[in-house]
C-alpha cells in the first residue's frame, strides 16, 4: 500500500488477519504518499514493516512507477517466502504490488476487485491499473455483485471471486461513533449556522480547466446562498492546491484547509448537508451516513450508488454543478430521495470475509 485510501481500506484487513493467530501480516508501505499516509497509519495504530519512502514533489507516473517497482523488487528478492500478497484498489502502488508478486510467482489477492468505468482514461490511470491487476490476481475480493459480474465477464473463474462488501465501511463503522477533538478551524465552520457543503477533489483528469470550473461553481453557490458554508480540505497534490487557492482563498463562508485527519473528516461528513467529490472512497462512505454525493466526474466505477439514488454524476461543468446543487438545496423532496437511499457498499464485515476466504485459499479449500 502507499496512499491514503489504501491504508484506510487495508487497515481493517490487517487488524483482522493479525487477530487470526496463525497469520503473520507484514505491511509494505511504498511511501507513494507521505503526510497523508502517516496520518492514517497513526489513526489505525499500524506501523509499516517496510517503508520505501518513494514520494517526491509533484511526482510523474514514470518515475513513481520505476521507484516503486525497484523498491518492492528489492524487498521480495530478500524475502520471497510470502504465501500471499494483498493489494487494494487501483493506485500505482497497488498495480505494482501485484506485478512484483507475479514476477516472484507469489499469489496475489486483490481487494476491491472488479470496478470498471470501461473508459481507459477515466479515472486516469486507475482504470488501467485495476484492469491490469485482474489477470495477475489469484483471488478477487469484489465489493459488490456487479463488480463480481464484471470479473466473470472478463473470464475469471467464479470460484476465485468472493463478494465481500467494501472494507471502507468496516473502517468507517469502527471509527464513526467516537467523539473526536476537532481542529479549531474545522470546529468553527461546523458550528457556524448554515448548511455545510463538504468538497474533495484530486483526480488527475480534473487538473486544469475542470478544477477551475468546479471551484468557480463553489464560488457561485456561496454567493447565491447566504446560509451555505463550504469546507474544502485540500489534497496535498500541488495541482489541486494552487488552482483552488487562486479562486477560493479568503472568500466568505468558504474554508480551505489542509487534508483532515480521518476523524475530522468523518465528523465533517456527519455535519454536512451535501458532499461533492471526485473521490472513490467518499462515494462509498457517504451513503452510509445518509449524505447525498454530487460526483464531480463524467463517469463512475461505483454505479451501485447511482442506482440506489445516493450518488449523482454531475461532471465538472460550472453551470451544471450550480444547478444540481441548487436543486438539492431548494427541493426538500429531491434531497430526501438521495439522503434516504440505502448504502450498497457493505455491512462492516468485509475484512472478516476476506481473511476467511484467503485462509481457505491458502489451505487449498477453495
Ligand atoms: C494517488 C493515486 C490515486 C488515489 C489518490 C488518493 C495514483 C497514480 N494515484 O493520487 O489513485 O485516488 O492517491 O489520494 O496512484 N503529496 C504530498 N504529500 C502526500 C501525498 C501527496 O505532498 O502525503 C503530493 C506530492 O507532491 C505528490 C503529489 O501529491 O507528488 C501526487 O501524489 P500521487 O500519489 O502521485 O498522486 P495523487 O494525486 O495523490
Ligand atoms: N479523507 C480524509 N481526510 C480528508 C479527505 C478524505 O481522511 O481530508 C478520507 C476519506 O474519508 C476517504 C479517503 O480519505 O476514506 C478517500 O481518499 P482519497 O479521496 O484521497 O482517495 P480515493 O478514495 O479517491 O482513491
Amino acid at each position: 500500500m502507499g496512499t491514503r485510501p489504501e491504508i484506510i481500506k487495508m487497515a481493517p484487513v490487517i487488524i483482522q488477519a493479525r487477530k487470526e493467530g496463525n497469520i503473520k501480516a507484514e505491511i509494505l508501505h511504498t511511501g507513494q504518499h507521505r503526510t497523508l499516509a502517516e496520518e492514517m497509519f497513526k489513526h489505525f495504530e499500524l506501523t509499516p514493516d517496510y517503508d520505501l519512502a518513494v514520494m517526491q514533489e509533484n511526482q510523474s507516473l514514470f518515475e513513481l512507477t520505476a521507484r516503486i517497482t525497484n523498491g518492492i523488487g528489492e524487498v521480495l528478492e530478500k524475502n520471497s517466502d510470502y504465501d500471499m500478497i494483498f493489494v487494494q484498489g487501483d493506485t500505482t502502488s497497488a498495480f505494482l504490488g501485484a506485478l512484483c508478486g507475479f514476477y516472484k510467482k507469489i499469489p496475489v489477492a486483490h481487494i476491491e476487485a472488479g470496478l470498471r468505468t470501461k473508459d481507459k482514461y477515466s479515472p486516469f490511470p486507475e482504470e488501467i491499473n485495476r484492469r491490469l491487476v485482474t489477470p495477475i490476481a489469484s483471488l478477487h475480493f469484489a465489493p459488490t455483485k456487479r463488480a463480481a459480474e464484471m470479473l466473470l465477464a472478463e473470464g475469471i473463474e467464479e470460484k476465485y471471486i468472493k463478494i465481500t462488501g467494501n472494507t471502507v465501511i468496516d473502517a468507517l463503522l469502527q471509527s464513526v461513533e467516537k467523539d473526536y477533538d476537532l481542529l479549531p478551524g474545522v470546529e468553527r465552520i461546523l458550528e457556524m449556522p448554515g448548511r455545510l457543503i463538504l468538497v474533495t477533489t484530486h483526480r488527475r483528469e480534473n487538473f486544469g480547466e475542470p478544477h477551475r470550473q468546479i471551484f468557480q461553481a463553489l464560488l457561485d453557490i456561496s454567493k447565491k446562498y447566504e446560509d451555505v458554508k463550504i469546507l474544502l480540505p485540500l489534497h496535498l497534490n500541488p495541482n489541486v492546491r494552487n488552482e483552488a487557492k487562486l479562486i477560493l482563498d479568503d472568500k466568505p463562508r468558504i474554508l480551505l484547509t489542509e487534508p483532515l485527519s480521518y476523524r475530522n473528516f468523518i465528523t465533517a461528513m456527519k455535519y454536512s448537508t451535501i458532499i461533492m467529490s471526485d473521490s472513490g472512497g467518499v462515494q462509498e462512505e457517504a451513503p452510509s451516513l445518509h449524505k447525498p454525493v454530487l460526483v464531480l466526474r463524467d463517469s463512475t466505477e461505483r454505479p451501485e450508488g447511482v442506482e440506489t439514488g445516493a450518488l449523482k454524476i454531475v461532471g465538472t461543468c460550472r453551470k451544471t454543478i450550480v444547478e444540481e446543487t441548487s436543486r438539492l438545496l431548494d427541493d426538500a423532496e429531491a434531497y430526501k430521495i438521495m439522503a434516504e437511499a440505502p448504502n450498497p457498499y457493505g455491512d462492516g464485515k468485509s475484512s472478516q470475509r476476506i481473511v476467511e476466504e484467503a485462509c481457505k485459499y491458502l489451505r487449498g479449500l477453495n
